[in-house]
């Protein structure tokens, strides 16, 4: 049995910017079969079209890309700092060489739409809403065209969620 308690996402009383830009979190998308997780640093959370969502800003490149494009729901896992091993291995290892699973340690649990961990203290289940990659003619401070490669293969997509479920650990 799991061992987490639904809340109101709206009752989430840590900060966002300390929860995703200090803390990290882990996304993950997937099936029981086949799935892949990565930390993730950039995002927020807010409310669009009435809704609760969460922003992630994924680039193409990752492994975990593949993941999120292909299924309507992916999980955004927080967690305490006994854990900021286990979301540096997963920000700095890709999936397609290493099972994250196994070297963390962590263990996935499955809710009907997504794949998230037990160990989390904090679970997001996010359902797509809007995605859209980023795009050089929206760019309006310079600095930031700099930070991607030329051919702007890299530019992340933006994906507007709404949190169906906030699960805490009890
Ligand atoms: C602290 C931290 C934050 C990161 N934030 C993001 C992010 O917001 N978006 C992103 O695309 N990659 C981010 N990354 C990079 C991915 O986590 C990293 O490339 C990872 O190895 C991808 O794994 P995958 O190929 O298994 O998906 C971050 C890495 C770290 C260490």
């Amino acid at each position: 049995m799991n061992t987490f308690k639904e809340i109101n996402p709206q009752d989430i009383s840590e900060s966002p910017f300390t929860l995703i830009g200090k803390d990290w979190m882990l996304v993950t998308a997937g099936t029981e079969k086949k799935f892949n997780t990565m930390t993730a640093s950039w995002g927020g959370v807010g409310i669009m079209w009435n809704k609760p969502v969460v922003f992630t800003f994924i680039r193409p490149q990752r492994y975990t890309y593949e993941f999120i494009e292909n299924e309507e729901f992916f999980t955004l896992s927080f967690f305490t700092e006994d854990y900021r091993s286990a979301l540096k291995l997963c920000g700095a290892k890709s999936g397609r060489d290493v099972d994250k699973v196994a070297q963390t340690g962590l263990t996935p649990y499955f809710d009907e739409n997504a794949p998230y961990f037990k160990e989390a203290k904090l679970v997001l289940v996010c359902r797509k809403m809007y995605n859209q990659a980023l795009k050089e003619d929206c760019i309006f401070d310079p600095t930031i065209k700099a930070s991607y490669n030329d051919d702007g293969s890299d530019y992340h997509k933006m994906y507007v969620s709404e949190i169906v479920k906030a699960l805490v650990r009890e």
